[in-house]
């Protein structure tokens, strides 16, 4: 267990290292003297403890990566040697492709979380997303919590983020002060429509994205990522996306972590039975990460980030041959993370060791190759892709990738 975050932490008592408890929302070892009854904060807290107690993956739904196959190669006429996984992504060089995705920060247990995260993301050389913001800019206490990524990543390409409903009043004020809390190399504004009307969060905030995205994006002068949280993302929003000037999509999609289910959990420990119920009608909700990944890619040449249940090295390789840039996970990070930065890192190196495997027995020397690698598309996500009448990369009618 890390030093200072015991699981108990997570669970609405925060222990001491001494082993003695003290109350949620208290500060523990006396340094973090910051939220108290916060609606915002205990939602953040419910959030990780949930997550890390409960289970909620998709339960009848898959990110339908098992529907991509790429081609084995019995003669790949290259030595696991020369396999180059380095990338370049929004300006930074990169390891090999992946991402740490949004998890955490304004709450204590945050800290020790996103200290490991960052360790890891600058020891790797790969990507980090923060948690979301809207505490940290109300609450100049909690942003220790967020600022402690750059400090344990001084060169690592961090993002900042924050959600396009919260963004609603301010825009521009809240993009760059999220940009400026971490010293960011890029912001992401985060969509989540589902968890919030699961949550019985005012849903108001997504009356006008597309103009709060224009003004975000121009307020910043870093490049901006729209993400999903769980539910994809389709190419006709993607077209819409692109209008606003942002610079990169992360789908996101169907298949991993359900934000519904989270929201539902939350909701029977308080005994709302109505918006527990909502949240189980909906567990299932979203356009699986394949499709989205082919979705998206089909009307843009941006970069795109393919996350949602990625949970393999694998996985990975068979998004970035489908027209992903780059990879991403969360909810895998989660528990390793409160154990400290190695446990971390040998997950990620499990990411990195499954790409590289498949790399080599596709043949593919770099990830150039490797997106151009031939693939096939069978069952359900061949249906979808017939019935939306999208070509997957590589058809002839396909669009060409950057
Ligand atoms: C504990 C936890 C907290 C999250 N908080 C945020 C957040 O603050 N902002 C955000 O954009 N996404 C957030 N997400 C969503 C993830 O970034 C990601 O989009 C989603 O979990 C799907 O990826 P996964 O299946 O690998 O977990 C969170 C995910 C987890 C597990």
């Amino acid at each position: 267990m890390h030093k200072d975050l015991s699981l108990e932490a997570c669970f609405g008592l925060i222990f001491l290292s001494n082993g003695k408890p003290v109350p949620a929302g208290s500060a523990p070892n006396g340094r973090l003297p910051m939220e108290t009854k916060n609606s915002t904060a205990e939602r953040k807290r419910d959030h990780i403890r949930i997550c890390l107690e409960r289970s909620v993956q998709f339960k009848r739904k898959s990110t339908w990566l098992e529907h991509v196959h790429l081609l084995h190669n019995a003669l790949p006429e290259i030595s696991a040697k020369e396999i180059k996984t380095e990338t370049r992504f929004l300006g930074a060089q990169l390891s090999f492709p992946f991402m740490i995705e949004a998890m955490t920060g304004g709450v204590p247990e945050a800290l020790e979380i996103n200290s490991a995260l960052a360790e890891s993301a600058e020891s790797l050389k790969v990507g980090m997303c923060v948690g979301s913001q809207r505490l940290a800019l109300e609450d100049a206490e909690s942003r220790r919590t967020f600022r402690v990524a750059r400090e344990k990543a001084p060169t690592a390409f961090l993002v900042a983020n924050i959600g396009a409903a919260q963004l609603s009043e301010r825009p521009g004020e809240k993009a760059a002060g999220a940009v400026e809390m971490i010293e960011a190399n890029a912001l992401s504004i985060h969509l989540n429509p589902l968890q919030e009307v699961v949550q019985g969060e005012d849903q108001a905030g997504f009356s006008n994205v597309l103009k709060t995205m224009e003004k975000a994006v121009e307020a910043v002068d870093v490049p901006v990522i729209v993400k999903e949280t769980g539910c994809g993302i389709s190419r006709e929003v993607a077209k819409k996306l692109i209008t606003t000037g942002v610079s990169c999509l992360d789908v996101a999609g169907a298949g991993g972590t359900s934000w519904a289910a989270v929201e539902s959990l939350r909701a029977e420990e308080s005994h709302d039975d109505s918006r527990a119920g909502l949240g189980r009608e909906f567990w299932d909700w979203g356009i699986p990460t394949a499709a989205s990944v082919i979705e998206t890619r089909s009307v843009t040449n941006l970069p795109i980030v393919a996350s949602g249940g990625l949970r393999t090295g694998l996985d990975l390789a068979k998004c970035l041959a489908i027209g992903a840039n780059l990879g991403g996970a969360a909810h895998p990070l989660l528990w390793p993370a409160t154990m400290g930065a190695n446990n971390v890192i040998r997950e990620i190196r499990q990411y990195m060791t499954g790409l590289r495997a498949a790399m080599f027995v596709v043949g593919a020397r770099s990830i150039v190759d490797l997106r151009r690698t031939q693939f096939l598309v069978t069952g359900e996500l061949m249906q979808w892709l017939d019935q939306r009448k999208i070509k997957p990369r590589g058809e002839p009618s396909a669009r060409k990738r950057k």
